[in-house]
């Protein structure tokens, strides 16, 4: 313990309390399916199974905010098949859910462009974030149709409107001002990013956000990826020392 704070030490540095923010790159459903002879849908309805899972838990964790990457701007590269059969999953899954996550106090957002989704997901979308507005307990993002670059460039454009409206001045634009034109405006940015599968990429999860994340990747496949691994994932967060940039104190 460090004299007068209660709080352990691991090795030189303090160790970390529970990530605030855990965000995840859920990889892995087509390999697992394919491991059993099944279609790789079979293995994106498991890991929808293990988001019910992994959301539930985040509570009992002391993990606030959970962010999940349930289909990239480049996904759409996909067979036919496989993309319609997950975005039926993903309207099966907000309808089934809703419910439950109204009850259990989780709020829900989305990020992503919205511009090339159905217009019954997108109606889907918008009445589960309404719903759920005054939830505090977990919030839960869902990235759809989400690209970190695509991100950036959105919120580029909708600040040089801004500027080119004259209600911002171009000399006063820093990394705040375009962060607040950012998707993910009103949340904190990830402590922790956490890639199953086996993959250790960043696949445009997040790219402005994660700056100082910590990152950890992990073997097992997402429809595999239980409330018992995802503890361990926190205590191995618990170990690491987070510098922002600056020199150990
Ligand atoms: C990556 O695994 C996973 C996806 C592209 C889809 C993620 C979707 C889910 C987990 C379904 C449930 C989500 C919600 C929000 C209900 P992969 O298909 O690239 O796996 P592979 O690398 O083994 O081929």
């Amino acid at each position: 313990m460090r004299a007068g704070t209660g709080k352990p030490i691991v090795g030189k540095h303090e160790e970390q309390a529970s990530p605030k923010h855990v965000a995840i790159i859920m990889d892995g459903n087509g390999r697992w399916a394919q491991a059993r002879g099944k279609p790789r849908l079979f293995g994106h309805h498991a890991g929808a199974q293990r988001v019910r899972e992994i959301v539930k838990a985040c509570p009992e964790l002391g993990v606030r905010y959970l962010t999940i990457f349930a289909f990239s701007t480049e996904n759409w590269k996909r067979t036919q098949a496989e993309v319609s059969g997950l975005m039926k999953l993903f309207r099966r899954y907000m309808m089934d859910e809703a419910r439950a996550l109204i009850s259990s106090g989780v709020r829900i957002r989305f990020i992503g462009d919205r511009i090339k989704l159905d217009e019954t997901l997108v109606a889907l979308m918008d009445e589960l974030e309404l719903l759920t507005c005054d939830n505090d307990v977990v919030h839960l993002t869902v990235a759809l149709n989400y690209g970190g670059r695509d991100e950036v460039a959105r919120a580029t454009k909708r600040l040089c409107r801004e500027v080119k409206a004259g209600r911002i001045d171009p000399e006063s634009v820093d990394g705040e001002t375009l962060a607040r034109f950012l998707d993910t405006y009103v949340l904190p940015d990830p402590d922790l990013v956490i890639r199953t599968s086996g993959e250790a990429r960043i696949s445009n999860f997040l790219l402005w956000q994660s700056a100082y994340s910590e990152y950890v990747f992990v073997d097992t496949l997402w429809p595999d990826f239980t409330r018992e691994e995802l503890e361990q994932v926190l205590a191995t967060f618990s170990t690491r020392e987070r510098r922002f940039g600056t020199v150990p104190g």
